[in-house]
């Protein structure tokens, strides 16, 4: 019985034990999300939020990286009023004469040229007869073209994503900051023709209150690989896990939320599969060995904000699939999609008799008919579209909407605006590539994403495009 009494004794000390390790493991740490360092302010320097500049009345613009994107860039500006193409940058001087053209069937006159050396786009930016430096290189210089241009008095824009790593994010605000400089990430996806006229009801409380969003790049690159200049694309993708190409997703998403007008975003958890298509064609089709091949066939990643809402983000560069941004909203009385089928379900409340007759018989169970798609579409054109979709169609790139965002940019700088997007819309949908890349090497744990602006993410009520009357 005494025997019987002490194994009953030894059971209960070891359950007890291997709870309180169970137990232990949780508080030990093991569940805190991983942050990363904020460096602090410098004393004196003021926030670039809502900056205005004086107005520029002509924008003289210079170009630096003529590839695949950059012609179309020059091209696009050839047709916005009171802009001076003053000087193109390339590596290639044939890049530069291929722009060179596109500016003599415009009519207008050559720009001066730099090319030949790694650093000639740097005596681009000493000139003093720009404003604006336009960049569409890859990915690594981006960072450092930008803060040489503004400490050298331009406001600069960049193509996406602007800035890979915390350390270049930090230092491409710091710079805006202390320079007093516009500096715009170039994300062409927010003004898309569906995006803006769903913000535009979002905006109306169209949806209630959106309480969460999704966007995507999903985009087979594989006939691509080939083109970018020695290969930086690939080889980005190759060294790097994590999603490396997530601001055409978070660009409209975030709008939608209001981050850093209202809300922040708090933390992102990431997922990703295994590396598979890429590098078998690594090894396929090129003939070379894939080695550690880093960044996963599909990259998932959700985030919190402050305000209890949520984001899913997808990148797959990787798989055959159709080409999608997944842009989905979803609020309190409807919801908005994009891909594969593009509609609107929303309670009959939310629907004015203008648009539907018999608008108290729709519920959010299915699509709100065609016909009720195009009134809403209608009713709700965003402003920017009403002045703008014409010519932006007629000018093209990607179906209008990277001139829209072009003409925004110089139309602001030539009213003394705040630009649409800020060096902190820049560093928030920047950052998911260092974040996710941080939260994939430790298990998918949570990972702080720091309020890029110190403190002022709640000083302006709201996002909101800026008009000159
Ligand atoms: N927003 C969009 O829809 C969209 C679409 C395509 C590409 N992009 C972005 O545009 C950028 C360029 O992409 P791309 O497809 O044109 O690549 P690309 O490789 O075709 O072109 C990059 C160009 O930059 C030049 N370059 C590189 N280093 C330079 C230097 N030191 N000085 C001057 N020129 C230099 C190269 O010679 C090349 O001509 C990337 O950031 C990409 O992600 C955006």
């Amino acid at each position: 019985m005494k025997k019987l009494f002490h194994l009953l004794m030894l059971a209960i000390l070891f359950t007890g034990c291997t709870m309180a390790t169970g137990e232990n493991s949780k508080t030990n740490g093991n569940y805190e999300p991983l942050t990363t360092k904020v460096p602090t302010r410098p004393s004196g320097q003021k926030d670039v939020l809502g900056l205005t500049t004086p107005k520029i009345e002509t924008v003289r613009v210079g170009f630096i990286g003529l590839g695949m994107r950059g012609p179309g860039a020059v091209s696009r500006f050839t047709h916005i009023p009171g802009v001076e193409i003053v000087a193109l940058c390339d590596l290639y001087p044939e890049r530069v004469e291929k722009s060179q053209a596109i500016l003599e069937k415009a009519g207008l006159p050559a720009a001066a040229g730099y090319s030949g050396e790694e650093e000639s786009w740097k005596e681009l930016c000493q000139r003093d007869d720009i404003d604006l430096v336009y960049i569409a290189t890859d990915w690594k210089r981006h960072a450092d073209m930008m803060i040489y241009a503004m400490e050298q008095g331009k406001h600069v824009a960049c193509e996406v994503p602007a800035a890979m790593t915390l350390e270049e994010i930090w230092a491409v605000i710091e710079t805006s900051e202390r320079t007093q400089k516009h500096c715009m990430q170039l994300e062409n996806c927010v003004y898309d023709f569906f995006e803006l006229t769903t913000l535009n009801m979002a905006q109306q409380g169209v949806f209630g209150e959106v309480l969460y969003a999704e966007g995507a790049y999903i985009h087979q690159l594989e006939e691509f690989w080939g083109s970018y200049e020695s290969d930086w694309r690939l080889k980005y993708n190759k060294n790097h896990r994590g999603d490396i190409y997530a601001t055409h997703g978070m660009g409209p998403a975030c709008q939608l939320l209001d981050i850093h007008r209202g809300d922040k975003m708090n933390y992102l958890v990431a997922v990703d599969s295994k590396p598979v298509s890429i590098p078998n064609y690594i090894k396929e089709v090129r003939g070379e060995d894939p080695g550690d091949f880093k960044n996963g066939q599909n990259t998932t990643t959700l985030i919190k904000t402050e305000k209890g809402k949520t984001i899913h983000i997808q990148h797959d560069v990787a798989s055959p699939r159709p080409y999608s941004r997944m842009y989905q909203l979803t609020g309190t009385k409807g919801f908005a999609n994009k891909y594969p089928i593009q509609g609107y379900a929303l309670q009959g409340s939310q629907v004015d008799s203008d648009v539907a007759s018999n608008h108290e018989n729709l519920n959010a169970h299915s699509y709100v008919p065609e016909d009720v798609k195009e009134a809403l579409m209608t009713k709700y054109k965003h402003r920017i579209h009403q002045e703008l979709e014409e010519k932006a169609k007629e000018v093209g790139g990607h179906g209008g909407m990277d001139f829209i965002m072009d003409y925004r940019l110089i139309y602001c700088l030539q009213n003394g605006l705040p630009l649409d997007m800020d060096v902190y819309d820049l560093a928030e949908w920047c950052s998911l590539a260092p974040l996710t890349e941080l939260s994939l090497e430790n298990h998918s744990a949570p990972v702080i994403i720091p309020d890029f602006t110190r403190g002022g993410w709640n000083k302006i009520d709201g996002f909101r495009h800026a008009f000159a009357d």
